[in-house]
């Protein structure tokens, strides 16, 4: 579909109602994410024009869990193709009455919306939704276990840079065991063809991920001239209920992504963490900020993934896809 194109059409290879992980997508799906967020990104001049081809749709974004770039950017890319959005507060609503999650949801619902963007501190959260409503969802992150559009936008980022993720080599460094991040990266870049390498403590990153066909390693130092683009992961403390190392001085001598480590790696390894960065802990600010970084880039390319996405889930042809049905999903990735 070129951006010229009749945008009111929806892929007819899109068969999804929600999007609620990367795990259970094919290689071909995920394709058809990935480009479509680049047909949106070269339609809109770089996520900046409006295309409003959603006009008349409504999205609520549904967060209960903090966020800058996942709520902004959801908001933004509905509004930049024309929809409605409203902004659900969890803190100011009649949650605090004792109205449940699910009635929450269902009376927003016959207001006659048209997508959920559901971010949960509990795993499982849009899948339970997809299960009690009728319109579409979309996962902004549920607790350590997926977060598609994020794993979306940072495989785009590496595609533009690389052309093809076949047979790259992608390190993700950091907390593995806490990180919705890590997951949605893992079941993408698998999926496409990269070889993946966790890298961490052993606290955080346990062998047993080589069950799922990928690398691990407690030794930054040994991958990083390995790596075509290393993804750095925030140590998610908010997750945890002891210490999984000493101090945060220790954890960033061992692998903290330096200015010294990024002299001993591949001339263009690319530099990309989801955000919020620590600078310091997973990063120094002078990788933070060079040449290499992808940073920002991964933040515009968030725009780019978002318009997809609700295009695909809230486009003409969506109300037609069928609904998640059938029993709770359950994640093979539980590993911690
Ligand atoms: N990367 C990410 O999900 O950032 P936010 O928590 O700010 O949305």
């Amino acid at each position: 579909m070129p951006p010229s194109a009749d945008w009111q059409s929806v892929p007819p290879q899109w068969t999804h109602r929600h999007l609620l992980d990367l795990e259970r997508l094919t290689p071909e799906e995920i394709r058809l994410l990935l480009d479509t967020a680049s047909l949106f990104k070269e339609a809109t001049d770089g996520c900046r024009r409006k295309l409003a081809i959603l006009a008349g749709s409504t999205v609520v974004n549904l967060f209960f869990e903090n966020s800058t770039r996942t709520r902004t950017s959801f908001g933004l890319a509905a509004r930049r193709l024309g929809a409605d959005v409203i902004d659900f507060t969890a803190a100011s609503s009649s949650l605090s009455k004792g109205e449940s999650f699910i009635d929450t949801a269902k009376n927003l619902e016959a207001m006659g919306i048209d997508a959920v963007v559901v971010r949960h501190a509990t795993p499982g959260t849009p899948h339970l939704l997809a299960k009690h409503l009728g319109v579409g969802v979309i996962n902004a992150g549920d607790g350590p276990h997926e977060h598609p559009t994020q794993g979306l936008l940072d495989i785009l980022s590496i595609r533009e840079r690389l052309g093809s993720l076949e047979g790259a080599t992608v390190g993700l460094v950091g907390d593995i065991a806490h990180s919705r991040t890590a997951r949605s990266n893992l079941w993408g870049l698998t999926k496409l063809g990269a070889k993946v390498i966790l890298c961490g403590p052993p606290t955080l990153v346990s062998d047993r991920w080589r069950e799922f066909g990928v690398e691990v390693s407690h030794d930054l130092d040994a991958i990083v001239p390995r790596c075509d683009a290393l993804n750095l992961l925030r140590i998610q403390f908010e997750r945890q209920n002891t210490r999984p190392f000493p101090s945060v001085q220790e954890y960033a001598h061992l692998y903290a992504m330096t200015i010294e480590r990024l002299r001993r790696a591949r001339a263009n390894l690319l530099i990309l963490a989801p955000g919020p960065i620590n600078r310091g802990v997973e990063v120094t600010a002078e990788v933070a900020d060079c040449s290499q970084s992808l940073i920002l880039d991964q933040v515009t390319n968030g725009l780019a993934v978002r318009m997809a996405v609700l295009w695909l889930i809230c486009g003409p042809r969506a109300a037609a896809l069928p609904a998640a049905g059938g029993p709770l999903h359950r994640s093979r990735g539980s590993i911690v």
